[in-house]
Order: C-alpha cells, then structure tokens, then sequence
C-alpha cells in the first residue's frame, strides 16, 4: 500500500462525515503493521464537545477491532491544503507509537509524509507516568 494509495482511502472516507456545524469534512485512513485499513470520518454533535474528529474514529475503530500496531495514518478534507491533525489527535496517535507516519495531501497531487514525533515534540507518553 502507497502512502498516495492511503491516502485515497482517507479521501473516500469523509463521503460519510456528518458535519451539520462545520460543513467541514475529514476522513482518515490508519493502515496496521499487518496491511489492515481502517478509515474514519468526523462525527459531529450539537453540544460540540461531543464532535470526534476522522482521526480517531479510525483508530478508535482499529483498537475496538483487536489491532493497535499503526504503521500510518492518511488524513484528508475538502480544503485543497495539508490537513493536519489536531492535537488531541496528535495526543492519541502518540499514545500508539512515536514513528507512526502521518500522511497529508493537498487534493492536488502533493503529498507530505512526517512522524507524529515531529508534530509533537517532548509529547507526554505512558513512560512519563513510570518515571
Ligand atoms: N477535524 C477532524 O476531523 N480532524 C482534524 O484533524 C481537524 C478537525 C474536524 C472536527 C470538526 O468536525 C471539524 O473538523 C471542524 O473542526
């Protein structure tokens, strides 16, 4: 699987974002060490709080299925720019691995591919709860 092939997954995925607020919609593809994929989109809810973002809708959905070994994520959204995920995403993706990749496009071709380590440096982990 292409990290363009991914990425095309994420694209598909936000067909089905509900985003009656916003109007913004996001979709996600995680791909697991085993070739697994896995996709989400937003879910918005009128108390806003309760909005989950495509990101973890797809990896809440890998978890809930028996797999948490990411090699990838792919997100994508209708802006025509990179969509990067948002922090408590950012959060919840280092919580699985420090090299997951994460995979934007700009809808036009352009991919960029950075380890979630990079997007959050000195990120709070479970080790930091053992020190
Ligand atoms: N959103 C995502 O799904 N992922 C992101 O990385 C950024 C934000 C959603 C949440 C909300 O439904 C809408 O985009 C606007 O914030």
């Amino acid at each position: 699987m292409s990290e363009k092939e991914l990425f095309e997954r994420a694209v598909k995925a936000k067909e089905y974002a509900y985003v009656p607020y916003s109007n913004f919609r996001v979709g996600a593809a995680v791909l697991t060490k085993d070739g697994k994929i896995y996709t989400g989109c937003n879910v918005e809810c009128a108390s806003f709080g309760g909005t989950n973002c495509a990101e973890r809708t797809a990896i809440f959905k890998a978890i809930s299925e028996g797999n948490r070994d990411f090699e990838a994520i792919a997100i994508a959204s209708d802006n025509g720019a990179f969509t990067f995920p948002c922090g408590i995403c950012r959060q919840v993706i280092f919580e699985f691995g420090k090299d997951i990749k994460i995979i934007v496009g700009d809808g036009y071709g352009k991919i960029k591919v950075i380890p979630i380590e990079e997007l959050l440096p000195y990120g709070f982990s479970g080790e930091d709860l053992n020190k």
